[in-house]
């Protein structure tokens, strides 16, 4: 059991266009299919009874091309699983997603691959369909518990149209080869697996029919289908915690480089120093949660040591590179999640900018970085935090958007998508946002792809302050409000009214 969940820490994940795939990648594939897949059935035309294989010549005739990539599960180099899939948006129909092909080497079964794979590529909420061609019955069964829909014949042979448009970019599905009705849905792939051994499939035949020779099934769910909010509730949960532990997967896929909030540090340093009154050089100074290290370099580059932690290692990578592009040697930046930060030393300054605070939807996790930075302190020692603004999320949030989620799946179901973390940065845009007043939360849903990495979406859900919540809350905990204001990202020295468009974050200066 052990030797397995090492095993399954060690694996990475990414996801790569086909076009982009090398050679010796796809020399990889091709051995892990023919070696995994599994075999012909006895009753197959070709090959009965032998074992299944794909040479590369196949995986580039068919699979190399526009619109196809693959997910990769790699262990040491070597390529133990592989998703290839088809995702294409067709006019007037939307976005389609065909799996073609999964396999898991035999030595990483019941791991949970196939299934992180498999969810990282159905899981977009506003695509119009997710399917695939198998014999596989727990194959069927992830996909209709990655989109929380149920294959059914009926709505499969309502948009056999649709799902026709993206079989002919597929090669195997040739005209006609598509064989439903309202009691079956399979496709004549000419492909007879043995499926003798699968469990799970006298529910599938019920469902989708008896596989006749060179069938599989055709399995398919569709945006259409209101069986989502019938098991949301039960879900809701699980969605959630799944969003929370990948929170920081977020972060780090969070482009900082081209958003527009995140390049006014130096107006924001000067500001933060004007106040604290004390341009020592000796100051100690620490940042919490300091990202690509934007506001340490600053610091840095006037001549103060600073220390940086934020728990994306991405971000420290970054960090890192753009002190030794800067030729800044007095900056250290680690990598490590604040809740745990055990700092001998004692700060003269604290940073803490930009929602670190609030990155957490429950109190106790806020309050507990809150404490650690309190304790880092010397006494006398500054704060600068800053925090979203629940005042002005508030006024520019539509009604229509805002209630009890968990409880009124309707909320979330019906709130678009983003891709904001991952281009503008924009996370006030009241399009993508659904609010739960009784806890000022803010829940969003965003979409993370084309990085290299699994594709995602993400459940995002932030604490949002207002002015008297979170002066209270430092106060609390024993510190002095040194300065308070509302501000907009780059401006800190420009004082604005709580529900000023512009003004997204809280600044306060405190002091210990
Ligand atoms: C919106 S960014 C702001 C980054 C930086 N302060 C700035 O203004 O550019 C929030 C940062 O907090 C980090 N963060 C959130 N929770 C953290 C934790 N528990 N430990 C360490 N870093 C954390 C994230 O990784 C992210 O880099």
């Amino acid at each position: 059991m052990e030797i397995k969940e090492d095993m399954k820490n060690n694996i990475i994940y990414k996801n790569i266009p086909t076009l982009e795939l090398t050679k010796e990648q796809l020399e990889q594939c091709s051995k892990l299919f023919s070696e995994n897949y599994g075999k012909y059935s006895e009753k197959s035309v070709i090959r009965p009874g032998e074992r299944v294989k794909m040479g590369v010549s196949y995986y580039q005739k068919n699979y190399v091309k526009d619109n196809f990539s693959v997910a990769l599960a790699i262990d040491k180099e070597e390529i133990i699983g592989q998703a290839f899939y088809i995702r294409k948006n067709y006019e007037k129909v939307g976005t389609m997603t065909w799996i073609v092909q999964l396999v898991v080497n035999k030595t990483y079964r019941k791991m949970g691959i196939a299934s992180k794979l498999l969810r990282s590529i159905w899981g977009f909420s506003d695509d119009f369909a997710w399917g695939l061609a198998t014999a596989n019955p727990c194959t069927v069964k992830t996909l209709e518990s990655a989109t929380m829909r149920k294959c059914k014949p009926a709505i499969i042979e309502k948009h056999l149209k649709d799902i026709s448009l993206i079989g002919k970019d597929i090669g195997f599905v040739k005209d006609g080869a598509l064989e439903v009705d309202k009691h079956s849905s399979q496709v004549n792939s000419h492909f007879d697996v043995d499926n003798s051994s699968f469990e799970g499939k006298e529910e599938y035949e019920n469902r989708l029919g008896k596989l006749r020779p060179g069938r599989e099934w055709l399995a398919f769910t569709f945006r259409e289908q209101g069986i989502y909010k019938s098991i949301y509730k039960s879900k809701f949960n699980r969605i959630i915690k799944f969003s929370e532990e990948q929170l920081r997967d977020a972060y780090s896929r969070m482009s900082m480089k081209n958003q527009k909030w995140a390049s006014g540090q130096k107006n924001e340093i000067d500001y933060i120093l004007s106040k604290i009154n004390n341009s020592s050089k000796n100051l100690k100074i620490i940042d919490f949660g300091c990202g690509v290290g934007r506001h340490s370099l600053e610091l840095a580059q006037k001549g103060f040591n600073v220390y940086g932690i934020d728990y994306s290692e991405d971000h420290i990578a970054s960090a890192e590179k753009n002190a030794s592009d800067k030729k800044i040697t007095n900056t250290k930046f680690v990598c490590g999640d604040i809740r745990k930060f055990k700092g001998k030393s004692k700060y003269d300054l604290a940073l803490c900018l930009y929602d670190v605070i609030g990155s957490y939807p429950d109190k106790r996790n806020n309050e507990r970085i809150l404490q650690i930075i309190y304790n880092s302190l010397e006494i006398g020692g500054f704060l600068a935090l800053s925090v979203m603004n629940y005042e002005l999320t508030d006024k520019i949030v539509p009604n229509k958007q805002k209630g009890k989620v968990k409880e009124n799946p309707d909320l979330l179901l019906k709130l678009k998508p983003a891709t904001i973390m991952q281009t503008t940065g924009d996370i006030f845009d009241p399009k993508y946002i659904v609010i739960d007043k009784d806890e000022h939360l803010i829940y969003r849903k965003e979409q993370f792809s084309n990085d290299g990495k699994l594709s995602a979406e993400y459940v995002i859900r932030d604490k949002r302050y207002t002015m008297k919540e979170i002066v209270e809350m430092l106060q609390k905990k024993g510190f002095k409000i040194v300065d308070k204001r509302y501000v907009r990202a780059g401006h800190f020295d420009e004082a604005l009214e709580p529900s000023d468009a512009h003004a997204k974050e809280i600044l306060i200066i405190a002091k210990k």
